[in-house]
């Protein structure tokens, strides 16, 4: 059985990613600091999987800790997630995105090489590409990013082909996302932000719980079929899946770093996504107009033939499994992660 170290493995996305590798047989070790997430996202993950979740409790500012990691466990591959998120704090604190999401990258690096690891798996985001020239995006579209924390993914990415030429066992898949939503069918595990939420679907499921008094859309006079943006949402569960398939890919590629976006190849409008939303829970949100936010662009969706063709690996669920789920996962658990 394989070992794969998982960091940020509490996480929204993490958590997921633990149950798809536990259920397609690996065996997981989890390192994360809780600095966004909390330990019952460990249990609810054994309790989905029936398996037990290794966990250490580790900053990856702390070198001496990350290799303590190594030490203990044999690792096969690693699948890297743990990073701050919040594009606007990003702007407001620069520094502090490239300290917290470069040293722990530049930390596990050394780990990799310093204990023989030659397989890695790295989440980066669409928001690397910026404004579209084309859509669909295919992963050869020019980057350009407009914000401290898609530059910390751009780099983070430059770095990483950095190391491969100078370690060259080391094979890396990197992953860019584009829209990540919905929870685990169990309802036991999602996305539980802190404060108001930056994305889309955890405000519509805030307001339908009634945490939040109306979902703001940010502008209606965009060139799209009703004004509203377009987005490649894609579900969470086949996103994590998509993890699984880049562990695989390690195994058998040669070495080097490829890059693969993570996405349905399909746009939805907002509006499209909140009436859905309306639709397959019974609910009805309200919302209001407001001005266009800066930095957001009218359409962006992914081209994912590569990862169709590469990883094998293809998005499996629509829009109204999305919307189930993200509404199943607020409704069972109103205020996020309690213990049970
Ligand atoms: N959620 C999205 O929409 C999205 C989109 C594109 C890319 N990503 C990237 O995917 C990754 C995971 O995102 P997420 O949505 O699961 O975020 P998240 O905040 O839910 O998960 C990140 C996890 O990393 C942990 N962590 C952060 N810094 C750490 C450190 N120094 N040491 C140990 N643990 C640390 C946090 O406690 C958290 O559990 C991030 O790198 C994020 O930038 C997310």
């Amino acid at each position: 059985m394989e070992t794969i170290l998982v960091t940020g493995g509490a996480g929204f996305i993490g958590s997921h990613v633990c149950v798809e590798l536990i259920e397609a047989g690996f065996r997981v070790v989890v390192i994360d600091n809780f600095v966004n997430s909390t330990p019952e996202a460990l249990e609810r993950i054994e309790s989905i999987t029936g398996e037990r979740v290794h966990f250490m409790d580790v900053d990856m500012m702390d070198l001496d800790s990350l290799d303590e990691v190594f030490l203990t466990y044999t690792i096969d591959a690693v699948i890297h997630l743990a990073g701050l998120k919040a594009v606007g704090e990003s702007v407001t604190d620069p520094l502090q995105y490239y300290r917290y999401n470069l040293t722990p990258l530049l930390h596990l690096c050394e780990c990799i090489e310093k204990h023989h690891v030659h397989r890695l798996v790295f989440s980066s985001s669409a928001t690397v590409y910026g404004p579209p020239q084309h859509v669909p995006i295919p992963e050869t579209h020019p980057v350009k990013t407009e914000n401290p924390y898609g530059r910390t993914k751009h780099m983070s990415e430059q770095i990483l082909k950095d190391f491969q030429r100078s370690y060259f066992p080391v094979k890396i898949v990197i992953l860019r996302y584009f829209n990540p939503v919905g929870a685990h069918q169990s309802g036991l595990i999602g996305e539980k932000p802190t404060g108001v939420p930056n994305n889309i679907m955890p405000y519509i499921t805030e307001v339908a719980i009634g945490r939040l008094p109306v979902l703001h859309i940010f502008g209606d006079d965009y060139p799209t079929r009703d004004g509203t943006c377009i987005r490649d949402f894609v579900h969470i569960t086949d996103l994590a899946n998509g993890h699984v398939k880049g562990i695989e890919a390690t195994e058998r590629m040669d070495p080097g770093v490829a890059v693969y976006n993570l996405g349905t190849g399909k746009g939805t409008t907002v509006k499209e996504l909140l009436h859905t939303f309306e639709h397959v829970t019974q609910t009805t949100i309200p919302f209001t107009i407001a001005d266009r936010r800066s930095g957001d662009v009218a359409v962006s969706y992914a081209d994912v033939r590569a990862a169709e063709r590469e990883l094998g690996w293809k998005s499996t669920k629509g829009i109204e499994d999305m919307c189930k789920d993200a509404w199943r996962w607020q409704h069972l658990n109103p205020t996020g992660y309690v213990k049970r």
